[in-house]
């Protein structure tokens, strides 16, 4: 199998960390937009939180971001140039629907994806849509609960109704969740959820995410009827567990660890709970309120594709080993002593990319589409203006030949790889502008300030002839 014509190489982004505008055209507050850069956030990412006011003393990443709202056109021009085949975006849902229970959709907000998707069309660039990445209308969050209350599926599928009509000359491939495995390590980014100091977390996680695959079912259900074209994804965010060592204790561990990112794919791709989930809920006394025609729902409507995104493997000690941590995407896990790490200390395994494909091509076969995989670095402009990021070339590049090895020499079916990020964005863990990892840089710093001038990297002519030649250049 070689990589086929129709690859979609492309680059990905999110509404909360590109787009901006965040009062703009009626759009209402997101459950990101009270989330500010510094010391509070992260205790407020993982649910942390029972003040939902903006403090004028605080800064707020995703009010400006990097201003895509106001330079999708400029941007899109980039990734053409780039040579994109495929860009993935994520729809701001109350720009739709500014506080989510509303009977009628926003036109201005429908009129800007609409605008964008021109654009898209224009360059022949395929938009791959995530409907929901790391983003709830404050509404919700506040009189609900999120997706604490079964109430938010119907308010989702309202969404996806607008999303999957208005758009459907425009969009044929969907992502119901962004990593929807998060919910467990950062519930209130993930999903709007918060909690009061005597509520059990994990018994809240895992009903909000069986309301999440119970509404990922109904929207791919709901994809079809309205355009069979329509091409629906799971998406979590993948890398596989290691056993630190080959002691039985870490093997264990480290296959726990793996269950439990895979319980949400085993749901969307192979529709029902998978028995090893069903008895730890048992075991800890997790009781997740079904209705009676969930088991069907989840069975008659699984996902099309895999997707994932892939930073980094994962490195498992149990936990009477004294081994190193080091930080990973959210997940702290024991420090791998045969990678080295970026700046922000994640583990860099080019390799691990082809294990992690291998593994879940295995285990769904499935076609699969990596969404993310990028490197977040600080980068510095020359007096001359150029941006010399071989580093992320460099990281780009192994991830790109280990992906093509797992194409073409262990045969997994893999249709596309968006890298993260298209262009400079703010980071969703720190809210840093400084943890780049687009193609394009954008003159922004920390606090928002800046031109917010685009400038190329040398990533940027890099990836457009790794794109021309089909992967020949890496
Ligand atoms: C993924 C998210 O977890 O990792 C992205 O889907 C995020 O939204 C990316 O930006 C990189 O993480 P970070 O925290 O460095 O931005």
């Amino acid at each position: 199998m070689a990589i086929s014509k129709e690859f979609l190489w492309g680059g990905a982004t999110s509404a909360n960390q590109y787009e901006g505008g965040y009062q703009e055209d009626g759009r209402g507050l997101s459950s990101m937009d009270i989330v500010p850069a510094g010391s509070k956030r992260s205790d407020i990412i993982r649910g942390k939180i029972s003040d939902f006011s903006i403090d004028p003393n605080l800064y707020y990443p995703t009010h400006k971001a990097v201003d895509f709202y106001h330079h999708y056109k400029e941007d899109l021009a980039l990734f053409a140039e780039m040579g994109f085949k495929a860009y993935r975006l994520s729809i701001s849902w109350t720009r739709i629907f500014p506080n989510g229970d509303e009977e009628t959709p926003n036109q201005a907000g429908l009129d800007f994806y609409e605008a964008v998707f021109k654009e898209c069309q224009r360059y022949g660039i395929q938009p791959i849509v995530t409907i929901s990445h790391f983003d709830a209308p404050l509404h919700l969050v506040q009189t609900i609960g999120s997706w604490k209350s079964r109430q938010m599926i119907d308010y989702y599928l309202k969404l996806c109704k607008v999303l999957f009509t208005y758009y459907k000359d425009y969009v044929d491939y969907w992502l119901p969740f962004n990593e929807i495995n998060m919910i467990l390590h950062a519930p209130f980014m993930a999903a709007g959820l918060t909690f009061n100091g005597d509520e059990d977390e994990e018994q809240i996680k895992y009903q909000a995410a069986h309301h999440e695959l119970v509404a990922s079912a109904l929207a791919t259900k709901m994809a079809k009827e309205i355009n069979p074209k329509n091409k629906i994804g799971c998406m979590f965010a993948a890398g596989s567990a290691y056993p630190f060592s080959c002691n039985p204790k870490d093997v264990w561990d480290a296959m726990k660890v793996d269950q439990e990112n895979y319980f949400f794919v085993d749901v969307q791709s192979r529709g029902k709970y998978p028995n090893y989930a069903l008895k730890e809920f048992q075991c800890k006394g997790i009781e997740v309120v079904m209705q009676e025609d969930d088991a069907s729902i989840l069975a008659e409507y699984p996902v099309d594709f895999i997707s994932f995104s892939y930073y980094n493997s994962r490195c498992i000690a149990s936990k009477d080993s004294d081994a190193e941590l080091t930080d990973g995407n959210l997940f702290a896990t024991a420090k791998n002593p045969y990678l080295e790490t970026s700046e922000w200390g994640w583990p860099i395994d080019p390799l691990g990319l082809r294990i992690t494909l291998n593994q879940v091509y295995d285990r769904y076969q499935k076609p699969m589409l990596i969404v993310e995989n990028g490197l977040g670095a600080v980068d510095t402009v020359n007096e001359d203006g150029q941006i010399k990021d071989h580093y992320r070339i460099n990281y780009l590049s192994e991830h790109i030949k280990a992906m093509v090895a797992a194409i073409e020499e262990d045969g997994v079916d893999l249709f596309g790889y968006t890298a993260w990020a298209a262009c400079d964005i703010v980071s969703a863990s720190s809210g840093e502008m400084k943890k780049r990892y687009g193609f394009v840089y954008v003159d922004a710093d920390d606090q928002g300030q800046g031109s917010f001038k685009r400038l190329k990297k040398d990533s940027f002519y890099w990836y457009q002839k790794v794109i021309e030649s089909n992967r020949d250049f890496i």
